[in-house]
C-alpha cells in the first residue's frame, strides 16, 4: 500500500471519490481534445490558482500543441468552505489577451461565481477565442450562460478536496480526489 493510499484511509475525514488513474485517463483525454482542437494554433493556458496547479501542469505536459502559460489568482472561500459570494483578483494576467486562443483552467466550478468573473474580465481585453477546462464540474449549477467546453468529472454537491482542491488549505497535494466528510 503507497503512502498516499495510506494517508487517505487512515484519515477519517477523507472518502476516496476519484482515483488518481482515472485523474490520469481522464486528462489525457482532455488532452487529446485540445491537441486536436487547436491544431497549428498556440493557446494560452490560463491557470486559476491556487486549486487549479496541479490540473494545469498535468494537462499541458499531456499537449502536443505549443502552449504559452499564465496565471490569475482569485479568492471567493478564503479558508472557509462557503463562498464569500464576493470575488476578488489577488494578482492580475501578465500576458496579452488581445487576439489570443484562451484556455482558462480551472480545477472546480462550483458557484460559477469565478468562471463568470474570469470570462468576464478576460473577454474585456479582446480574445480571439475563449474556452474553459475545469476538472470538476458541480451537477445542478444552472445559472451558467456559457459552456465549459472540457469538463473532467460532473460531481455531487459534496465538499471535495485533494488534487489541488484544499479544504483550509490542506489536502491539496493528495493524488486523489476525496470527499470531505463532516
Ligand atoms: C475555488 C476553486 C475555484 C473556485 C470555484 O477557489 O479553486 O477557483 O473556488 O468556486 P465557485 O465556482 O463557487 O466560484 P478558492 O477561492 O477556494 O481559492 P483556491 O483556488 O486558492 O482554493
Amino acid at each position: 500500500m503507497n503512502l498516499q493510499r495510506k494517508r487517505v484511509q487512515s484519515d477519517s475525514n477523507l472518502k476516496l471519490y476519484i482515483s488518481k488513474a482515472r485523474i490520469r485517463q481522464r486528462v489525457k483525454l482532455i488532452a487529446r481534445e485540445i491537441n486536436k482542437d487547436y491544431k497549428g494554433r498556440i493557446p494560452i493556458f490560463i491557470g486559476v490558482l491556487n486549486g487549479s496547479f496541479i490540473f494545469i501542469s498535468d494537462l499541458v505536459r499531456e499537449l502536443k500543441v505549443d502552449t504559452e502559460i499564465d496565471f490569475l489568482k482569485l479568492s471567493s472561500y478564503g479558508d472557509s468552505k462557503i463562498s464569500s459570494g464576493e470575488v476578488k483578483l489577488l494578482k492580475d494576467l501578465n500576458c496579452t489577451i488581445e487576439g489570443r486562443d484562451i484556455i482558462v483552467v480551472e480545477d472546480i466550478v462550483d458557484s460559477g461565481l469565478s468562471i463568470k468573473y474570469i470570462r468576464d474580465l478576460i473577454l474585456s481585453h479582446n480574445p480571439a477565442t475563449l474556452e474553459f477546462a475545469a476538472l470538476l464540474f458541480k451537477k445542478g449549477l444552472s445559472k451558467l450562460d456559457f459552456d465549459i467546453k472540457y469538463i473532467g468529472f460532473k460531481v455531487p454537491n459534496k465538499f471535495l478536496v485533494g488534487y489541488g482542491l484544499d479544504y483550509a488549505q490542506k489536502y491539496r497535494n493528495l493524488k486523489e480526489i476525496c470527499i470531505l466528510k463532516n
